[in-house]
């Protein structure tokens, strides 16, 4: 089988467009995969429609114990942890930095900050075990570039950059390699919903003047991230680490 074979990898926000296009990328590479999500109806059935070799989890990600429960059920079913991906977030809302609440600042970092810290937590001892591994971490284009309107998201996309940096570099050693996915806009839900965010009731037009800005003109697919992914799962990426790797049309290029 192809190049994810044997290795066991567990999944954060797998009901979504990225996780759930990761989840099947890897295990269509060999992987077994550990499919968690919020979203517990969603995660089952597409963990169902893969058969063997994947688990369906309900976690939510600013939960400790979800966090613990989750690499416990994958070593169980699986004997082992290789990688995770932790992909789970939120957009918020968007709009000006003026008008955004602390609870609205609280449940985006909640997610999307610290989400994979305790994701990172809970993986790290299992990963040890393996004798090394590989942390994939889905930041953003918002995570080296700024949005008007996306103060909470785009600072909490910058701050897994940093977490991603310091633990490339303390875990290095160990054979453990953390890196960032950057995704530009994907055409999926979450773009959707800030588009529509954006200036309610046009979210089209501004799907066309983001698309505009993109090198390729178009939003790139779940598909085209899941390869990123995946890519840094696997032995052939075994000499990356500490870097955040774009899959953004070249919209960061100018
Ligand atoms: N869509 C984009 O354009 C884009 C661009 C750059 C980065 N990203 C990032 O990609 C990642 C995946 O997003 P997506 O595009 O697939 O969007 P999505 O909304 O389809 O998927 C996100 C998933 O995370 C889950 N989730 C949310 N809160 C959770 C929690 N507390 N615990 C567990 N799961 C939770 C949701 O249920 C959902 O299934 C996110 O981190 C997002 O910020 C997305």
């Amino acid at each position: 089988m192809s190049h994810l074979n044997e290795k066991v990898i567990v999944i954060t926000g797998g009901a979504g467009g990225i996780g759930e296009s990761t989840a099947r990328m890897a295990h269509a590479q060999g992987a077994s995969v550990v499919i968690t999500d919020l979203n517990k109806d969603a995660v089952e059935s597409i963990a169902q429609s893969l058969g063997e070799r994947a688990l369906a989890v309900a976690v939510d990600v600013t939960s400790r114990d979800d966090n613990e429960r989750m690499i416990k059920a994958a070593v169980e079913a699986f004997g082992r942890v290789d990688a995770v991906f932790l992909n789970a977030g939120i957009e918020g809302e968007v709009g000006p930095f003026e008008s955004r609440s602390d609870a609205a600042w609280d449940k985006v970092f909640a997610v999307n900050v610290q989400g994979v810290r305790l994701g990172v937590a809970a993986a790290l001892p299992a990963l040890r075990k393996a004798g090394g591994g590989s942390i994939v971490i889905t930041s953003s284009v918002a995570g080296v570039r700024g949005a008007a309107g996306l103060t909470p998201y785009v600072s909490s996309k910058h701050a897994v950059l940093g977490m991603m940096r310091c633990l490339a570099a303390e875990l290095g050693p160990e054979g453990v390699r953390v890196n960032t996915v950057n995704p530009g806009p994907v055409d999926n839900r979450m773009m959707r919903s800030i588009e529509e965010q954006a200036n309610p009731g046009h979210g089209e037009e501004v799907h066309q003047a983001f698309a505009a800005r993109i090198p390729l003109g178009r939003y790139v697919t779940n598909e085209e991230v899941a390869g990123m992914a995946t890519f840094l799962f696997s032995d052939a990426a075994s000499g990356c680490n500490g870097n955040a790797y774009l899959v953004d049309g070249g919209y960061c290029a100018q």
